[in-house]
């Protein structure tokens, strides 16, 4: 059940989830005219260095992970859809795959060197206790990569409403699980703006927090260091 726009208990995310592991990939690369994998790239190659211990966290099918895995890191992917962690242990066998939760992190505080969070952060019921649980389980000198959809201000701005609100529901028509892409505008327009994240990021304890963004400002990648 919604409790307001964009905002679902983390049973129905998960089922979301779970519903459209089948197609996920592909809606990625459509919706982004394959932006998305150099995103990720680009957002692993800022904090991941090779031999890190890597946490990526809502994982999904595990691209960020293979981003991680090519700089070197070691991987442990977490996601509570289990639908989504079995495409992501068979695109990358060599990492470790973990059904957990973003908001109660089964690892001990510092076990890793660096995280990074795809298009996730926008679902939890509790963005504060979600960037407290990644800051917990960096260590000293651990860096932060969060990627995220963002709400574009200035000349971009009526596009985006055009695809967001309008086509990419109407792409998730049909599909199996295709709410998702209803719930999805919703889930952006709750969310944060980028000075807003960022100043959330320094409050809950990360510091040399920056951000810049992609596409004209419809993705933002916000990356901080615990000191
Ligand atoms: C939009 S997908 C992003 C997947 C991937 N990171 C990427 O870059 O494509 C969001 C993922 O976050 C997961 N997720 C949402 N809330 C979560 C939570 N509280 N704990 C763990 N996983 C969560 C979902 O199951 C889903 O796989």
């Amino acid at each position: 059940m919604s409790a307001a726009p964009g905002v679902l208990a983390p049973d129905a995310v998960r089922g979301m989830f779970d519903r459209i592991a089948p197609v996920y990939d592909v809606m990625n690369r459509v919706m982004t005219a394959g932006l998305d994998l150099r995103w990720r790239r680009i957002a692993a190659e800022a904090v991941v260095r090779p031999g890190d211990r890597v946490l990526d966290a809502c994982c999904g099918t595990g691209d960020f992970a293979v981003a991680a895995s090519r700089l070197g890191a070691t991987v442990t992917g977490l996601d509570f859809s289990p639908r989504m962690l079995e495409r992501a242990l068979k695109k990358l066998p060599s990492a470790t795959w973990v059904e957990g939760d973003l908001l109660a992190l089964p690892f001990e505080d510092g076990s890793f060197d660096s995280a990074t969070v795809g298009f996730g952060v926008r679902n939890v019921a509790d963005l504060p206790l979600a960037l407290r649980e990644l800051r917990r389980v960096l260590a000293p000198g651990g860096r932060l990569a969060i990627l995220e959809i963002t709400q574009p201000r200035g000349v971009l701005a009526p596009f985006y409403r055009v695809w967001f609100d309008r086509i990419v529901p109407l792409l998730g028509k049909g599909l199996k699980g295709g709410e998702a892409y209803s719930y999805l505008p919703a889930s952006v327009r709750r969310f944060p703006g980028p000075d807003e994240l960022a100043a959330l990021m320094r409050e809950w304890g990360l510091d040399d927090v920056q951000y810049r963004t992609f596409a004209g400002g419809i993705v933002a990648l916000h990356i901080g260091r615990v000191t």
